[in-house]
């Protein structure tokens, strides 16, 4: 086949791949929508998988598809293990790859392994550790045995013999900087109890962690509300061939608020998204508008960062995993539009405005 035919073919397949991808993508939205009952009536096929972007995770060379799952929601909102079942096992079938939890998101591990333990093959399963307590409450550790509790208790809460990556759980920069969470975990690795090492944090600590060069991967907060990374570590993870994971990706979707919310992460997003002012924020803009709209913007302004790896969204819902790829097929954001995007965060973001943990 000549060089231009067999481009033209595959710039056609790649047309086809859009439309389809574009069509799933709109029959997942109005599924997200309605709720669990379209993941029940629906069957999934090979020919039903969304053709994700794959990329490298840093050094640890796995192969992770760009989108992947955030596990806090399902624990926080005590989501049913039907829905979690539909959710995990729809997404694995629809092509997601990765699955992020951690030691205190409730239940999360549990309703994981329930959902998906017996396909744990297909997937990469990152949990976090730092916050083992005997009593099962709130609180944290950051000794070296209450890490080893950590590590212990989520393999058996997930079910398996070995974790692809655990990840310090928020530690903050003084722990780090003692060192010995970071060594028991790297003792962790060493008896194959997980194969990498990484630190989930954000701001000094994140950079800290970065510079330390023990970690394996980065997970750190970032979206259009939340742009400190983008010059703070991701460079110098880049550098290091430290993966990075993205948390907190579509800034908790605030945009689907009418008013600020009343505390939390949700009320000092909702405040960057009314200074920021971007045109796809507005009131009145919609989820349901494809890879232009709110979800859309948000999802494709994280995939135009080259050092990211792997962008989380967490969810409760069985059809969004498929809805969001479908708008990631659309592409990362084009440069143009991403430049806009970053100057405008350099001319309003507060020195404040740093990672939200
Ligand atoms: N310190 C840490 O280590 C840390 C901190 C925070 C998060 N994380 C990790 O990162 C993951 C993601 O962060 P996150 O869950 O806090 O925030 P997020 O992914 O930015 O936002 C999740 C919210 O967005 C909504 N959403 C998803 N897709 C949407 C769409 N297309 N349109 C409208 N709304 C949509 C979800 O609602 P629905 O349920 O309706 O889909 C959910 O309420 C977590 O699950 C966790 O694994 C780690």
């Amino acid at each position: 086949m000549s060089r231009s035919s067999s481009a033209s073919s595959s710039s056609s397949s790649r047309r086809e791949f859009l439309r389809r991808s574009a069509a799933i993508a709109a029959g997942a939205a109005a599924s997200a929508a309605a709720g669990p009952a379209f993941a029940l009536r629906r069957r999934e096929t090979p020919d039903e998988r969304i053709a994700i972007e794959h990329r490298k995770l840093g050094r640890t060379g796995l192969d992770v598809a760009l989108l992947g799952f955030g596990g806090a929601e399902i624990g926080y909102e005590r989501t049913d293990q039907k829905a979690v079942s539909l959710l995990l096992n729809g997404a694995l079938d629809a092509g997601m790859n990765v699955i992020d939890t951690a030691e205190c998101y409730v239940d999360s591990e549990e309703l994981i392994a329930e959902a998906v333990g017996h396909r744990r093959k297909e997937y990469h399963l990152f949990t976090k550790c730092g916050h083992f307590t005997e009593s099962g409450g709130r609180g944290s550790d950051w000794s070296s045995a209450g890490i080893s509790k950590s590590v212990e208790r989520s393999l058996k809460r997930l079910a398996t013999d070995v974790l692809d990556l655990v990840q310090l759980h928020s530690c903050p920069l003084g722990e780090l900087e003692k060192g010995e969470c970071i060594a028991a975990l790297e003792k962790a690795k060493k008896e194959g109890k997980t194969r990498f090492i990484g630190y989930s944090g954000d701001s000094k600590a994140a950079r800290f962690a970065v510079e330390s060069g023990r970690f394996d991967t980065l997970q750190t907060s970032l979206s259009f509300l939340d742009q400190e990374a983008i010059d703070l570590t991701l460079p110098l993870a880049a550098k290091n061939g430290v993966g990075v994971i993205t948390k907190r990706t579509i800034g908790n979707a605030v945009w689907r608020y009418d008013d600020r919310p009343p505390s939390g992460y949700h009320a000092e997003y909702w405040r960057r998204m009314k200074e920021l002012d971007y045109e796809f924020t507005r009131p009145g803009r919609r989820d349901d508008e494809g890879p232009e709209g709110p979800a859309g913007t948000a999802l494709r302004f994280v995939a135009a960062q080259p050092a990211v790896s792997v962008m989380l969204v967490g969810t409760t819902k069985p059809a969004r995993w498929r809805q969001n790829a479908g708008l990631l097929s659309a592409g990362p954001l084009p440069k143009e539009a991403l430049e806009k995007m970053r100057s405008r965060w350099k001319e309003v973001a507060k020195p404040d405005w740093t990672g939200q943990t």
